[in-house]
């Protein structure tokens, strides 16, 4: 384990992630699963009513963390649609709240850094927002969002939900706090050019990394290299595969989903028992389709479990626990159900 603060930045910073968004096709459906599954609460809204003729956006919240779920209204919608036939459902973004912007960017683009679109300024009556988007792995972009006094709900151009779901206010309250991680999977052989773009346009270090000898089931393998901003507030394991007696679980994300892209999101909790609890069943009647399995996560010295497979991803409670708690819960979720017949880890 390597924890090597090398850089940081002499203005501005990466303070933490201030929102994912999903390009899928159908952002209302997808943002009504994760309040009903997952116990997210409807947060913002933009589309046709507000004026936003192109795209539809849900913005759901749990405690720190936000989703956005953005479909494309008009037939023809190049972009959104080549992402969609591509990928299928999955993340297009991963957003950063910051300091300093301009100084942000400008940095990145000494260092070579693609600029998807510049630093502007978005404003409503709620205050201005200062947003950047910069490429990074596959298809993914990073924004950067400088929003230090915007007190809206969400972001200029966002309005208040236009239907709450009378059924929310029936389940159990979400336990999710904060996004603890966010991974990127590539092929094989990008892992260490993918950790140096973080290192170099971002000036992230490495928090921790692991080899195939380390990181391996009896039949998949990977290696995998996290990379942190400066307080380490915001850490993204880049992964690759490596050989197993089966193809490795990475190698198969990468050819489902078509390239690099983010795999999973892990999600803290405080209480990981109550929030896999509430997940499976809430009203008790969507047991079945929760596929929960679980898996420790050496490198956070914590136990995940992965407890809901959607849009191309998998989700994980995180808790900082003893390796034994997995036993306790036991009853609750079904232990690495699947996860060894696919070789998967
Ligand atoms: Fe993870």
């Amino acid at each position: 384990m390597t924890a090597v603060k090398l850089n940081f930045h002499e203005q501005g910073r990466f303070i933490c992630f201030d929102h994912i968004t999903f390009w899928v096709g159908n952002a209302k459906q997808a943002a009504s699963y994760y309040c009903n599954k997952l116990g997210f609460e409807p947060l913002a809204y933009r589309g046709l009513e507000t004026g936003s003729r192109d795209v539809v956006s849900h913005v759901v919240k749990q405690g720190k963390i936000i989703y956005v779920f953005s479909s494309a209204l008009n037939p023809g919608n190049k972009e959104m649609g080549e992402h969609l036939v591509k990928h299928g459902d999955g993340v297009k973004d991963v957003a950063f709240t910051v300091q300093d912007c301009d100084f942000l960017v400008q940095k990145a683009r000494e260092q070579g850094a693609v600029i998807v679109k510049e630093p502007h300024v978005l404003e409503d009556k709620f205050g201005k927002v200062k947003l950047a988007v910069l490429q990074t792995y596959g298809d993914t972009t990073h924004t950067l969002v400088e929003r230090e006094g915007y007190t809206g709900l969400f972001l200029p151009g966002f309005h208040t939900p236009l239907f709450r779901d009378p059924l929310l206010d029936q389940l159990p309250s979400g336990k999710l706090e904060f996004i603890d991680h966010v991974v990127g999977n590539q092929p094989d052989d990008e892992m260490v050019p993918v950790v140096e773009w973080y290192r170099r346009n971002l000036l992230f270090h490495r928090f921790w990394s692991v080899d195939d000898k380390q990181l391996q089931t009896e039949f998949s393998a990977l290696r995998s290299i996290v990379v942190a901003n400066y307080e380490e507030t915001v850490k993204m394991p880049i992964n690759e595969p490596a050989i197993g007696k089966r193809k490795s679980q990475i190698q198969e994300y990468v050819e489902y989903y078509g390239s690099a892209g983010v795999q999973h999101i892990a999600m803290n909790t405080s209480n990981i028992i109550e929030a896999v609890s509430n997940t499976r069943c809430p009203l008790n009647w969507n047991q079945n389709h929760i596929d929960i399995h679980s898996y420790t996560h050496s490198h956070l010295g914590a136990i995940a479990l992965t407890a809901y497979k959607s849009l191309n991803l998998e989700f994980s409670c995180v808790q900082i626990q003893p390796v034994n708690i997995v036993f306790l819960i036991n009853c609750v979720i079904v232990f690495c159900v699947g996860a060894e017949d696919f070789g998967g880890l």
